[in-house]
């Protein structure tokens, strides 16, 4: 290998080992399904390596960085130029990497002074490839499993998943198939899966049916299960929370707050905070609290009426179609986040989803609905008291504004609500409103509308 210095070979013998987090059983290697053998709870991955490799925390990070100036596919990844940290591949250049990660942290000043804190950051994972987070976990597992052998790979999906996994498998010569929900993913995402390649298949059910659907497929046929179960999946999203801490020069924020689905993604950051805590990168942790849509919450239930011990799936629904999600894989490892963290659970309204997205919007960044829960879980956690406002806070901004075009025309056309029964509620939503203004071919026309909207201000 290339450009190897001391340190790196020392980490890359430190091999991955699965483990059950329920019964804590050991496996050789995972079954279709990636569920332990003994229990049927979902599997981890740990290194146990690690202790004994004597690599030093300045170390890393100086390895890190120096990756940065390099044009090597994998030292471009801002994924694989964190790879002492993740499984380890036969060769890390057959890694399948569209350059994933390297995504930007922004200020975001009017959000701040609408939830009431004096700074807020935002680190926008919608500035991936496929324009959404999955990408930095795609490259990880995909890569898996073309080394496995695999020529299929398949995922159930709300939308974003099937997008990246498609992606992920055309430029590694692997066929794609994705289960998706009639009717209820954007087009957007949609289009994605089909012009990448994938074999879509529309299910007459929720997500839930449809990984149910693939749970049963990926024991019959020989396709690589690419849904967050997959635990190679949530060790490449761990890299997210290390690209932040190194742009925030490794000063650890007081909250960090994360939109809440199947909870692969909170447990994935949780993950990356312990181990960066375990190898003395950090001193302490972020409270990291998730957020979910009132009508997709099946987490929110479960912390405060089973204190985090029983999930009882929902029937979700919510506009916020990312997280349309009522019986999430990875509660158990999201719940361990949030007892080990000391992070929060909370639960928003379409209406606050629709106006807290307008108004990320309008500082310049804009996301998809599902990412929007943030900031308006934020503004509940500032009136409550948990998070206080001199703080220093990042929102996990998940997917691009582009992702669901449609909800965004609607929610500034006003007819985002017709017939859900949010009517009433919605003209808290009107300041945010920016409809298209159709206008007569002329000049006159286009400076009246300039002059009255430079008299009515900013937002209106
Ligand atoms: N935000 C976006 C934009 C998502 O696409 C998802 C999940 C989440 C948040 C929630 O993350 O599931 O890790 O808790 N989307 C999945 C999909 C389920 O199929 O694309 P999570």
């Amino acid at each position: 290998m290339t450009n190897q210095t001391a340190s790196e070979s020392k980490l890359e013998q430190t091999a991955a080992r699965l483990r059950c987090i329920e019964c804590g059983a050991l496996c050789e290697s995972a079954a279709p399904n990636f569920r332990c053998p003994g229990c049927g709870d979902l599997l981890e991955i740990f290194y146990p390596g690690w202790g004994s490799t004597g690599l030093s925390a300045a170390g890393l990070k100086a390895l890190w960085r120096q990756r940065r100036t390099s044009r090597l596919a994998v030292d471009e990844s801002g994924v694989w130029r964190f790879r002492e940290v993740l499984p380890s591949l036969r060769d890390w250049h057959h890694a399948i990497t569209l350059r994933e990660g390297n995504t930007p942290v922004y200020e975001l000043p009017s959000c701040a002074r609408i939830a009431g804190v004096e700074r807020l950051q935002a680190k926008h994972q919608g500035m991936n490839p496929t324009g959404s987070f999955k990408d930095t976990g795609m490259t990880v597992a995909a890569s898996v499993a073309r080394e496995e052998g695999f020529r299929w790979v398949g995922c159930a999906s709300t939308g974003n998943t099937s997008a990246s996994m498609a992606a992920y498998a055309a430029r590694g010569g692997m066929r794609s198939l994705v289960l998706i929900p009639e009717g209820k993913i954007s087009w957007g995402k949609l289009s994605q899966a089909l012009d990448y390649g994938a074999v879509t298949c529309q299910l007459k059910t929720d997500f839930d049916g449809c990984l149910r659907v693939l749970n049963q497929a990926v024991q019959r046929a020989p396709v690589y299960l690419l849904n967050s179960v997959n635990p190679y999946r949530l060790e490449g999203q761990k890299t997210a929370a290390i690209e932040l801490l190194e742009q925030l020069d490794w000063q650890v924020p007081d909250h960090v707050i994360v939109p809440g689905g199947n909870l692969g993604n909170s447990s994935a950051l949780g993950k990356a905070f312990l181990e960066m805590k375990e190898l003395g990168l950090v001193s302490r942790l972020p409270k990291i609290s998730i957020i979910q849509a009132e009508g997709a919450n099946p987490l929110v239930q479960c912390i405060r009426e089973h204190g985090g011990k029983k999930l009882v799936p929902v029937r979700a629904e919510t506009m916020a179609t990312a997280i349309r999600i009522g019986n999430p894989a990875s509660w158990k490892k999201a719940v361990r986040v949030l007892q080990t963290t000391g992070g929060t659970v909370e639960e928003v309204s379409e209406v606050e989803i629709a106006l807290a997205k307008a108004e990320i919007g309008a500082d310049g960044l804009g996301c998809e609905p599902a990412s929007a829960v943030t900031l308006a879980g934020l503004k509940r956690l500032v009136k409550q008291g948990f998070v206080k406002p001199a703080e220093s806070i990042v929102l996990i901004l998940t997917g691009h504004l582009l992702k669901d075009p449609e909800f965004t025309l609607k929610f500034h056309r006003g007819d985002l609500f017709a017939q859900t029964g949010d009517e009433k509620e919605v003209t808290t939503a009107a300041p945010q409103q920016r409809p298209p203004i159709a206008l007569e071919a002329s000049v006159d026309a286009v400076l009246a509308t300039l002059e009255k909207a430079e008299k009515a201000g900013w937002n209106t």
